[in-house]
């Protein structure tokens, strides 16, 4: 996917209160999963609420570029016949996942256990990012990169282990791309494939892994992290997909509702999955008013209706350990801290250097651009909340979307407008989020 088409700014200003029910759209690491999943099982998969985002969308390609019979049968419904495991063919050209890190990492860890060889690409922003993290483990059970760009970075040609091994592979840094990816080159191991993790890491690829009908085991490694273990060459299943809404996109509503005085906000089927539901602990401890009610688990994801009310905020500590469940965010929660009264310390950021964007400096950008005083030391980020924003500034998006959402959300509450300089990235993650957010009462134009 290519960006061709020419920026389109837009301004967020302050307007009467948000109301309203929505539901955000489905969740994104759960609507690739089951993509790849499905593509790697026998029979069919049946998805009902997938992402029809961009990177979701160059992931179905992808899967069926591998072999898949992938049909979009209704809106966010779509159905998986796939290879079994194994079963890849090498793709006619490369693959092109546009934005999207999870996408090509997952997909490298599949193909990395299939005997195919596969060209993976995307857009400047995730030709930037690093890839030796997934190449790593990826090489010690038998793959091969046959060409890639500086410091294993994208485009890359990946050549699959033809008799893959089982590893044991401790992970430097909390990363679901990276425990994924290894899962599911084990796929094709023979014997059992151990991925060790400092700290626990979502964990929708194990639970959706048994759910298609493979051995995985999880257990507590030390006081934050976990061992998870796959016993090699099941068959996979297909099996019904149930994607719930995103969190990480109910952060951007969540927020502005908070900020935007008097708001009045309903979300439904959010996912709350302990592993993705920092952010709302941190808002909670804020002094957000945050209501939970409708819990459900019958789909192997919980989710719950959320009622969320305009709140006076507080500055808080947000401790390190923490950030694995809110990674991507730590950029609305930034834009909730600088409306609260006092000091928000963001502890243990390394990890938002290597996201879409540079997300530690371009956060702190879109804050002092708007008048909010904040400051990087070391991985920690520090905002200064004064209660209320001046805005008036135009934020630079860096082909990130969630910098763009969260610039949008800032300007619903700031005293001046606040502009982004593209919305295009927006429809990587959330499409619709422009106009939900009208519906619900705010001021894009
Ligand atoms: C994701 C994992 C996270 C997150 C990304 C989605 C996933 O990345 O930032 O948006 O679906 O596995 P890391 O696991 O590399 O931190």
């Amino acid at each position: 996917m290519t960006h061709s088409n020419p920026p389109n700014p837009l301004e967020s200003r302050a307007a009467g209160p948000l109301s309203g029910q929505v539901r955000v759209p489905g969740d994104k690491s759960i609507s690739h999963r089951a993509l790849i999943l499905g593509a790697l099982a026998v029979g069919e998969t049946r998805i009902t609420g997938l992402l029809e985002g961009e990177d979701v969308l160059n992931t179905a390609k992808a899967m069926a570029a591998l072999g898949a019979t992938v049909e979009r049968t209704g809106e966010g419904a779509w159905s998986v016949r796939g290879t079994g495991v194994g079963g890849f063919r090498s793709p006619d050209a490369p693959l092109d996942f546009g934005n999207s890190g999870t996408g090509c990492r997952l997909a490298m860890g599949a193909v990395a256990g299939c005997p195919v060889e596969a060209t993976f690409d995307g857009d400047a922003s995730l030709r930037s990012r690093p890839m030796r993290r997934i190449l790593d483990p990826l090489e010690l059970m038998g793959a091969r990169v046959a060409a890639c760009g500086d410091g294993g970075r994208l485009p890359l040609t990946l050549a699959g282990a033809r008799d893959p091994v089982p590893v044991v592979y401790r992970s430097p840094v909390a990363s679901a791309q990276i425990k994924s990816a290894v899962l599911l080159a084990g796929l094709s191991a023979p014997g059992v494939t151990t991925v060790i993790e400092p700290e626990a890491s979502r964990d929708h690829t194990e639970l959706m892994l048994s759910h298609f009908g493979a051995e995985v085991v999880s257990e507590r490694d030390g006081a934050h992290g976990r061992r998870i273990s796959l016993t090699g060459q099941p068959e996979l299943h297909g099996a019904t997909v149930v994607v719930p809404a995103d969190p990480s996109s109910a952060a951007f509503p969540i927020v502005a509702a908070l900020i935007v005085p008097d708001s009045d906000v309903v979300l439904s089927d959010v996912m709350t999955n302990l592993l993705r539901t920092g952010l709302f602990t941190t808002l909670r401890e804020m002094g957000a008013s945050i209501e939970e009610s409708d819990e459900r688990n019958d789909t192997g994801e919980p989710m719950a209706r959320f009622r969320v009310r305009a709140s006076r905020l507080r500055g808080v500590i947000v401790p390190p350990e923490r950030a694995p469940s809110m990674i991507d965010e730590y950029l609305v929660l930034a834009v909730a801290a600088a409306f609260a009264e006092g000091v928000t310390t963001m502890r243990g950021l390394q990890e938002l250097r290597v996201k879409e964007s540079d997300r530690l400096a371009a956060t702190a950008d879109m804050l002092r651009v708007n008048g909010v005083e904040v400051e990087i030391s070391g991985d920690d980020m520090i905002v200064v909340g004064k209660g209320h924003v001046p805005g008036g500034g135009l934020v630079a998006t860096h082909m990130d979307h969630r910098i763009a959402m969260s610039a949008l959300v800032m300007g619903t509450a700031s005293d001046a407008p606040v502009k982004i300089d593209d919305t295009g990235f927006i429809a990587t993650s959330f499409p619709d989020f422009v106009p939900m957010m009208r519906r619900l009462g705010a001021d894009l134009a």
